[in-house]
């Protein structure tokens, strides 16, 4: 057995850009991983640092999550099999809370069912800011202990640092958690709009009375950019109303296809993303309010 006391962290391709820093602050070692696609494209994986007796973090935020779910089980499986004595899970970006209910008949409850997969192969889950919003909690979805950290005081930070007078804006109901969060800790006022979903690419939102902010920056907050279609209608209606380029503040930036240039053509101003996914529009590190949860959970 290795008689290695230091966690190890097994950094998931696509989570590169957090490794180093979540393992010096943990005192992490980060361990050798190969992974490939073998030629009918199933994966290869091979743990060339032992797990066995140690603690492992596997660190994969979930983003174009169909094509991550089987290495990360599998790379999972591997370390359980190899002696591991526990695996947990970082996964900053925590994809498939969305589909969180039965819409129409027939359809499958997606977050249900992802909880129960990963729940089997994992001992416990961190990650950052879920889509909480029909399950109240990630316990009513995984069957592990989860820890949902929220980026809000780093985006508060971060306003305080870079935004003169913010006014915060919340596209849909979905969003007040977040844009409340941040408001209080930035000291800024805040509205929650209310958005109407025709399809994914189709929103309708409606913007309330607004004049006793204009003399402050509009900055709009989301957990999610995907299609950036909420983003983009709501800074489209506010541009309408006669403010100046909002900012626009997504914790994940999963900008499907081309999401960035939608939100820029309806025009945004500054976008500004949490690093939870790797993308150029990241300026809010988290990695410093996962570490204390992530010691809680190695124990
Ligand atoms: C939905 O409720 C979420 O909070 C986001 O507003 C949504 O996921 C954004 O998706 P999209 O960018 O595709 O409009």
């Amino acid at each position: 057995m290795s008689d290695d006391a230091r966690p190890l962290l097994l950094v998931l391709p696509g989570s590169e850009h957090l490794g180093n820093d979540l393992a010096a602050t943990l005192g992490a070692e980060i361990g050798r991983l190969a992974l490939r696609a073998f030629p009918d494209g199933e994966t290869y994986v091979r743990l060339d640092t032992a797990p066995d007796g140690r603690s492992v973090i596997l660190l994969c935020s979930l983003h174009e999550p169909d094509r991550r779910l089987v290495p990360l089980l599998l790379v999972a499986a591997t370390a359980r099999d190899l002696g591991a004595r526990r695996v947990g899970l970082v996964a900053p970006y925590l994809a498939y809370m969305r589909q969180d209910a039965r819409f129409r008949s027939g359809e499958g409850v997606s977050s249900r069912y992802v909880g129960r997969l990963l729940s089997s192969a994992i001992d416990w889950l961190v990650t950052v800011d879920p889509h909480l919003h029909r399950h109240r909690s990630l316990d009513e979805v995984y069957a592990v202990p989860a820890t949902a950290v929220t980026a809000a005081p780093a985006i508060a930070a971060w306003l305080r640092r870079e935004v003169r007078a913010p006014f915060l804006v919340g596209p849909d109901g979905e969003s007040a958690q977040w844009v409340r969060a941040v408001a209080s800790a930035a000291d800024a006022p805040f509205v929650v709009l209310d958005k109407v979903r025709h399809g994914d690419r189709a929103v309708d939102v409606s913007v309330p009375r607004i004049d006793g902010w204009r003399d402050r920056t509009p900055v709009l907050v989301d957990d999610i950019i995907s299609t950036a279609t909420t983003m983009a209608e709501t800074v489209r209606q506010l541009r309408g109303a006669g403010l100046p380029p909002p900012i626009c503040i997504g914790v994940h930036a999963v900008f499907a296809a081309d999401a960035e240039r939608v939100l820029r053509d309806a025009g945004a101003g500054r976008v500004v993303t949490c690093d939870t996914i790797a993308h150029p529009t990241n300026a809010i590190d988290v990695s410093a309010l996962l570490a204390p949860v992530l010691r809680g959970h190695l124990g």
